[in-house]
Parts: C-alpha cells; structure tokens; sequence
C-alpha cells in the first residue's frame, strides 16, 4: 500500500508545516493562521469496556495535559482503536470516565460537547459519494463555519496542500490509496480546527518520506498551535519523534507511561516488546 506518488515533490526538506510548510508555500500559512486550539486536557479514570465475554478495557487511568502529545502503544487487538472512540463519544464505556477540559464526554450526542475533538480513523471512513475537497470541507459547510464558500474552498485547499495532495481535490475517495486516504483524513481533521486530535494509524501504509512529513505535521501542531493530541500508532520511530510522553497499552490497562527516555529505558517484558527492534538489528 505504500505511496509511489509526489514523493519527490512532497520531500523537500524539513520544518514547516507538512510537505505545504516544507515548500515554504504560503498555503500552508493560511491553515496555521487559522488553526486557534484551545489544547483541552484530558483525564481517563478506571475506564472498562467489554465485548460479550471479551474484557478490553480493564480500567485504563490516564491523565493527559493540555497541549501534551501523547503516543499510545500496544499490541494488535489490545484495545487501542476502541480506548480512541470512547474518547471521541463513540463507545460507551461500561465503567469508569472520561473528562475532556473536565467536562464528560458526550455518549448520546458525539461531536456536541463544548470542546471540538477529531479523529483520523484507522479506516479513514470518507464518504465514497464525495470528493476529496468536499470531504474534507464539510465539517465547515454543516457548522456554517464561513460565509463565504471561497474561504471553504482556501481553508480546505490549504490543508489538502498540508498533507501533500493538492491535486486529488476534485478526486473520487475511491481511486486513492489506503495512506492517501488517511492523508484526506487527517486533512479532514485538521479544518474542524480540533482542540483535541486524534491520530489512529495515521503513518500505516506510508513510505517512509510521507511517514517523516505526517511526523513533521504532528510536531508543528504540537509546537506552533499547542494542539492537545493523541496518537496510536505501532511506528516506533514515529513515537519518539512526536511524543511528549507514551503510554503503554497492555492487558486492558496502561502498564507504563512516562516521557520517551522512561519508556525506552522500561524493564517490562511488554513494554520492551514494542522497543526492541524486530530484526534484531540496533535502532539509532
Ligand atoms: N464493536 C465491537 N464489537 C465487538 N468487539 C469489538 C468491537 N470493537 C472492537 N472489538 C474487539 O475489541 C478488541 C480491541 O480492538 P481494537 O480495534 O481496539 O484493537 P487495536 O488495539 O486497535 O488493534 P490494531 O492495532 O490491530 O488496530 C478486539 O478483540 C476486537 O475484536
Ligand atoms: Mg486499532
């Protein structure tokens, strides 16, 4: 799945906001002069979820600080995926809570609390009906967010440009590949203009060029707009890179969280599992 296209154009260098930043292209501004978070902290207490007989969450404590990044780690099927859309008032848990800038997140109504949260699925999920460019602008045409359907149209250019794919505007979701879709994804995410973001898989079927840009793009967010942000991801180089601190998922409970040096330095079995290169081979 991984991406052949725009590879060149898109690695230009290193440190603006995405490949649009990296250009030094003034599109890239405009989506950074209009980002305005208010970074929301996040406290999860004793959170547990079952399916049937299958105990997912065993009672997840984590307590996130507003503009923090935080790296969620663990193994396929531990829970990960499921802990994001509690968060995101998807999933109702069976026990235990979830304060967004300490309000409780809203299970009846997703998407209605007082504080804006995005995530990037792991599938993606855009609309096939769509294009691109009105994937990625709808969140602003429903909330009424502009006027002025011209500064949808910059808003949504300008973030599609972020992510490297300013000319799959007027493209059907259904001619890209799996991490372009994800790349319209976090683009859709990014014009809601979130207080909290979050990533699920956002680098899975990317090269290792574009994996570096979504990197560079979570930093700028992190550093430029103090976006509060979670990402789950199974990319170690991607968890250092970004993370302030990195919580370890394992057996329906964070086992271990703490800044990248703790992490790294962990003498848990099932956190060293995650560090330990795969190949044997030594990580720089
Ligand atoms: N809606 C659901 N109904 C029943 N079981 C579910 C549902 N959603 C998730 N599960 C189960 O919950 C567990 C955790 O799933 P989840 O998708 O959160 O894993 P994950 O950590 O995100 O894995 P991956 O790294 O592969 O994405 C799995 O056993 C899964 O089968
Ligand atoms: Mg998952």
């Amino acid at each position: 799945m991984a991406e052949q296209e725009g590879i060149r154009r898109e690695n230009g260098g290193n440190g603006g906001l995405g490949a649009a930043g990296r250009e030094g292209n003034h599109a890239g501004n405009v989506l950074l002069g209009y980002l305005k978070s208010a970074p929301v902290g996040v406290n999860i207490s004793g959170l547990t979820k079952s399916f049937g007989q299958n105990r997912v969450l065993k009672g997840v404590d984590l307590g996130i600080e507003p503009g923090e990044t935080v790296v969620i780690l663990g193994k396929s099927g531990t829970g990960k995926s499921v802990l994001l859309r509690h968060i995101i008032g998807l999933e109702r848990p069976d026990g235990g809570s979830i304060l967004i800038g300490g309000e409780p997140v809203e299970y009846d109504a997703p998407g209605k609390g007082e504080h804006v949260v995005a995530m990037v699925f792991q599938s993606s999920a855009l609309f096939n009906s769509l294009t691109v460019a009105d994937n990625v602008g709808l969140y602003l045409k429903e909330h009424k967010v502009f006027k002025d359907d011209g500064k949808v149209r910059q808003i949504v250019s300008s973030a599609l440009e972020i992510v490297g794919l300013s000319e799959k505007e007027d493209v059907m979701p259904s001619v890209l590949s799996g991490g372009m879709k994800r790349r319209v994804a976090t683009a859709r995410a990014l014009v809601m203009n979130p207080d909290l973001l979050l990533f699920d898989e956002p680098t899975a079927g990317l090269d290792p060029m574009m994996t570096r840009t979504i990197g560079d793009l979570i930093l700028d967010l992190k550093q430029k707009v103090e976006m509060t942000q979670i990402v789950v991801t199974h990319d170690i180089d991607l968890a250092f890179y970004v993370a302030d601190r990195i919580a370890v998922l394992s057996e329906g409970r964070i086992i271990e969280f703490g800044p990248p040096e703790q992490i790294r330095d962990c003498a848990k079995h099932a956190v060293q599992e995650f560090i330990t290169p795969q190949f044997g081979e030594n990580r720089r």
